[in-house]
Parts: C-alpha cells; structure tokens; sequence
C-alpha cells in the first residue's frame, strides 16, 4: 500500500508516521507513505499557499493551484483508489472505515484548514472526506496521522501478532474483555480467579461475556 499524505506541516506529521509500528510497516516494505510539503508546489517566489477570500470574511484560503498541481503530478504517476480530505464535516471515521481503506492500495490524504480551503478542492478533487470526531482542530495533520495509523496497523504483518488486529475493539462491534498480567495479586488487587484456572474454553467463555458487558454499560449503541 502507498499513502500521500499533503500537508504545509510536515513536522507535525514527523513523529507518529516515523516511530514504532508505523516506522516498522515501512521498514518491512508493507507500506510507503511519502509526506509532500505543499510549499514545493507553489509557483510564486515566497511559496505562499493561502490568499484572502473572496467576500471579505476573516481569515486566509489554502489556494487551489498548490494543492492541484501535487495531486495531479501523484496521479501522473500512478491510479489512486481514494483522495481524501481531512474535515471536521466529514463523515465519522471508524473501525469499518479503517478496514476498507486498509485494502486499498494507493490513497492521497489531503491535511487541510476546514474553514480556509478553496471550496472548489473539495468539489472537484476530494473523493471522500473524513472527520475523526465532532470537535475542531486546528489543521487536518493530527487527523490525518490518526486514520493512517489506523489503517497500517490492519495491514497484515504490520503488528507482531495478526490475530490481534482483528480481536480488536471494535471489529466485532463489542469492546475488549479486561486483561492483566502478573502479578496476580499486586497490593491485595487480585486478577479474576478464572484467567489462572489454565481451562482454555472457560476462559474464552467468561472474555466474551465480559465484552458484552462492558459494551453494555459503556457502549450500548454498538450493541444491534
Ligand atoms: N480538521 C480539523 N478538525 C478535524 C476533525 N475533527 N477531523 C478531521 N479533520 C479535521
């Protein structure tokens, strides 16, 4: 799989896509994800990207032509399935989302400024667009390092232990049963008796009970 991930914040992007899993997934040649400094495609002397607006709001716009000339010089040079935009109004990301973009194999992530992007970006170049929840942040680097992690932990090999991945949270639509290690008795705080009872099938009973539980109490509408 390859991400494009375009940003005028590469540094903030830096940290959770070049450490741990998601330096490891690259590393193992699992995934490519390239990070593009919309500056390097401005054709003006000072690589300015944002202009005022049209209509005398407050406030700057992230110009189209940047924006155009990278995706179009990406897609010059190979097929994207998706290219996404990064956006407070967009649709709620979630589990399911996370696993049908990990399938796909070249994605664009456009990391912008809710407010302040040429609307005509989104009407003509964005294929899909994303929020990771309904509060605002200031630019779409944070969201967009979120949904990339996400997705590449999905990808097989990326983490240790691929069953892992898909007994996540989530993946079935209930939360994890709690899990603890030892000691089994820290401070008077014991671990429930069943989990050291070695009976492999009793175990696996009482963690899928327990997952109904908790999704009970804390996530009912996860619950058909
Ligand atoms: N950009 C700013 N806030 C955002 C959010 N909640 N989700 C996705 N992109 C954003």
């Amino acid at each position: 799989m390859r991400i494009d991930i375009i940003t005028v914040l590469p540094e903030l992007l830096d940290g959770p896509i070049n450490h741990s899993i998601l330096k490891r997934a690259q590393n193992k040649g699992l995934v490519e994800i390239h990070i593009h400094n919309l500056r390097d495609y401005t054709n003006n002397k000072h690589k300015r990207v944002d202009d005022y607006p049209f209509g005398g709001q407050a406030g700057m716009v992230m110009q189209i032509e940047p924006i155009d000339n990278c995706i179009s010089k990406l897609k010059s040079e190979r097929d994207y399935d998706e290219v996404i935009f990064m956006t407070p109004d967009g649709k709620r990301f979630d589990q399911k989302d996370a696993n049908s973009l990990s399938l796909l194999k070249n994605i664009i992530i456009l990391c912008g400024h809710y407010k302040g992007i040429d609307f005509r970006v989104r009407e003509h170049m964005i294929t899909k667009e994303i929020s990771i929840g309904d509060y605002v942040l200031t630019g779409g680097e944070l969201p967009a390092a979120i949904i990339t992690d996400a997705i590449v932990r999905l990808i097989p090999g990326a983490i240790g232990d691929e069953q892992s991945a898909l007994s996540d949270s989530f993946q079935d639509d209930l939360l994890d049963a709690p899990i603890y290690s030892r000691p089994a008795n820290y401070k008077g705080w014991t671990v429930p008796e069943i989990l050291l009872s070695g009976h492999e099938k009793k175990i696996r009973d009482w963690e899928h009970e327990q997952a109904v539980e908790r999704t009970k109490k804390l996530r009912p509408d996860l619950l058909k």
